[in-house]
C-alpha cells in the first residue's frame, strides 16, 4: 500500500509560469467576456485608463453575479474539471480563464460581484503571494470598507455595481505586460494601440452576439462608453456574396454545421468595402474555415492543412459551428484561440472544400470567360497546349495584319521578331504577384479619345475597302480590341459620327 502526501504547488512559481501561456491582451479580454456572456449579461463595459503610467482595466457586466461562495470557488485555479459537461450556452471549459487571462496581463486581479444585492469581493495579488504572511494560496477577501479606500476601484464600483442587483467587475491593476519592452515615452500610445486592436478583435470574435440572428439575444459591448460594431467576416449583406448550400456533419450524435461563403470579387464592391473585408493579412491569408463554438469565434482563416492556401480560393470563407459538447474532440485550448478538427471528420471537411472550391474559382473564371465572350477579336490570345498556357498576340488582328501588309518586305521579319519578343518577355511572375496581392490596383493603360479615334479610322478604312457594309461596322468594332475594352469612348465616337450602336 502506498502512502500519500499533500504536495501543494508553489503558488508564485505556478502563476508566474501560467502568465506565459501565450495570451495577447485581445485574447485575454475575450476570455473574460466569455464569462460575462455565459453569466447572461446584456451589457459588457470595458473601462480602462493609462493613469499616468499605472494603467488599470475593468470589465463590468450585468450578468448573474456571484455569491460569496461562488466567487471564492471562481477564484480557484481549476474551478471546474474540463471533463465535466457544461450547459449548452457555457463558453467556459477549463475553470482557468478568468485567472490565466488576467495574470497574462496584470499582477493584481480583484473581482467584485453582486448577487441579489449582496456584494462580495476577492483578490489575487501576485506581489503579495510571496510575502511572509501570505505564502501559499491565500485568497484575499476584501470588504466594502476596503473597496471604498481604493480610489479607482471605488469609482468604478460607484459608476456601475452600485446601480445593479446582479453584476460583476473584473479589475486589473499593475498591468505590466502592455509596457514590457516598450520605451517609456511610447508606452501610453502603445497601450492605446493595444486597446484599438482589442476592439477589432472583439468586433470579430463576438460579432454574432453584437449583431445576433433573429431570435437570439443581443449583447452590447462598449469600450470606455463607445459601442462596438459587429464585424461579420462573410459580408452576407452584400448581394454579390454567394451563400452556398449548408452542410451538416453528425459526430457522436452532435451536429456540426458548415456554411460556405464566396465573398464578392473586387469588381463587385467598392474599394473601401473590398479592403474592409480583406481582414488583417489580406484575402489570401484569411481564406478558410472560421470555427465558432457556441457562436463565439475560436479560430479563423485556416484549412487545417487539408489544402494549401491558394490565390484562386482566396474569396472562400467557411463558417463551422461546433457545440461545446464536442470540445474534447476539437482540441480547444485554454485561450479559446485554437481548435483542430477530429480525424473522423477531416474527410468530410475535405469534401466540403472540394465542392466549394469549384464555386470560388467560378467567380474568377466567369470573369475571364466573360471577357473572352465579349471580345471576338482580341489582341491577346490565350492558348492552352500540352498542359501549358501561353499568351500570344493575335496575328489575325486587323492592326497586326495591317502593319505586316504595309511594312516594306525587308522589315517584315523585324516586326515579327518584335512581336515574338513582346510575347516571350511578358512579365508573368510580376503580373501574378500584383494580381495576387493588389488586384484592384492592376489596370491596363487607357487609350485617349484622340488616339482611339485615329485607330478607329484605320480600321474603318481597311474594312470598308474590303467590302464591309457601313451598318456592320459598329458591331464589328465593338467586339474587336482595343475598342471592345474601351466600349464607352468607342460608342461615343461612333454615335457622334451618326452610327447606330444599339
Ligand atoms: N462575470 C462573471 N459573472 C458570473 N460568474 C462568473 C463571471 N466570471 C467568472 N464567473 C464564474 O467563475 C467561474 C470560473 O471562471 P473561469 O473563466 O476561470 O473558468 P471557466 O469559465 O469555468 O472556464 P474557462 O477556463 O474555459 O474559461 C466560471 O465558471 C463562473 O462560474
Ligand atoms: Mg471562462
Amino acid at each position: 500500500m502506498s502512502n500519500y502526501i499533500d504536495l501543494v504547488p508553489s503558488s508564485v512559481s505556478l502563476i508566474e509560469s501560467l502568465r506565459n501561456m501565450g495570451y495577447s491582451i485581445e485574447t485575454a479580454i475575450a476570455d473574460i467576456i466569455d464569462n460575462s456572456i455565459t453569466a447572461g449579461a446584456d451589457y459588457v463595459n470595458i473601462r480602462f485608463a493609462w493613469n499616468s503610467g499605472d494603467p488599470w482595466l475593468a470589465v463590468i457586466d450585468d450578468g448573474s453575479g456571484m455569491t460569496k461562495n461562488e466567487l471564492i470557488d471562481a477564484m480557484r485555479f481549476g474551478s471546474m474539471n474540463p471533463l465535466e459537461s457544461r450547459t449548452i450556452h457555457d463558453l467556459g471549459r477549463f475553470g482557468l480563464g478568468m485567472k490565466t487571462a488576467s495574470f497574462s496581463q496584470c499582477r493584481h486581479l480583484t473581482v467584485v460581484s453582486k448577487k441579489d444585492g449582496q456584494i462580495s469581493c476577492c483578490e489575487w495579488n501576485l506581489d503579495k503571494l510571496s510575502q511572509a504572511d501570505n505564502i501559499g494560496w491565500k485568497l484575499g477577501i476584501v470588504d466594502l470598507a476596503t473597496i471604498r479606500k481604493r480610489n479607482i476601484l471605488n469609482s468604478v464600483y460607484d459608476e456601475s455595481l452600485a446601480h445593479f442587483d446582479n453584476a460583476t467587475i473584473i479589475f486589473w491593476e499593475n498591468i505590466d505586460r502592455a509596457k514590457e519592452q516598450v520605451p517609456l515615452a511610447k508606452q501610453e500610445s502603445h497601450f492605446n494601440a493595444l486597446i484599438d486592436d482589442t476592439r477589432k478583435h472583439l468586433e470579430l470574435v463576438f460579432h454574432r452576439y453584437l449583431s445576433p440572428d433573429p431570435g437570439r439575444k443581443k449583447v452590447t459591448i462598449t469600450i470606455n462608453g463607445d459601442e462596438l460594431t459587429a464585424f461579420n467576416p462573410f459580408n452576407p449583406r452584400n448581394l454579390a456574396t454567394q451563400e452556398l448550400a449548408e452542410q451538416k456533419i453528425v459526430l457522436e450524435g452532435e451536429t456540426i454545421t458548415v456554411q460556405p461563403y464566396v465573398l464578392p470579387h473586387h469588381n463587385k464592391v467598392s474599394r473601401q468595402e473590398y479592403d474592409q473585408y480583406s481582414g488583417e493579412g489580406g484575402y489570401l491569408h484569411n481564406q478558410g474555415f472560421y470555427v465558432y463554438r457556441n457562436r463565439r469565434l475560436i479560430i479563423k482563416g485556416t484549412w487545417f492543412r487539408l489544402i494549401k492556401k491558394e490565390e484562386l480560393n482566396k474569396l472562400i470563407r467557411v463558417r463551422v459551428d461546433i457545440p461545446n459538447s464536442l470540445d474534447h474532440l476539437w482540441k480547444i485550448d485554454v485561450k479559446k484561440s485554437h481548435a483542430y478538427p477530429p480525424e473522423s471528420i477531416k474527410n468530410e471537411l475535405r469534401q466540403v472544400i472540394r465542392k466549394i472550391e469549384i464555386s470560388g474559382r467560378k467567380v474568377y473564371r466567369q470573369r475571364g470567360q466573360r471577357l473572352l465572350n465579349n471580345i471576338k477579336t482580341p489582341v491577346w490570345n490565350r492558348i492552352a497546349l500540352g498542359g501549358k498556357i501561353f499568351y500570344q498576340i493575335n496575328r489575325e488582328h486587323q492592326l497586326v495584319k495591317e502593319l505586316l501588309n504595309t511594312v516594306p518586305a525587308q522589315q517584315k521579319a523585324l516586326v515579327e521578331n518584335l512581336i515574338t519578343t513582346f510575347e516571350s518577355s511578358f512579365p508573368v511572375d510580376m503580373f501574378f504577384n500584383d494580381i495576387a496581392s493588389i488586384p484592384e490596383q492592376v489596370e491596363s493603360p487607357k487609350f485617349s479619345e484622340k488616339d482611339l479615334e485615329i485607330l478607329l479610322d484605320i480600321f474603318i478604312q481597311s474594312w470598308v475597302s474590303t467590302g464591309t457594309p457601313q451598318s456592320e461596322l459598329p458591331e464589328k468594332l465593338l467586339s474587336t480590341d482595343p475598342f471592345a475594352s474601351n466600349q464607352d469612348i468607342t460608342r461615343k465616337i461612333l454615335e457622334q459620327r451618326g452610327y447606330d450602336c444599339e
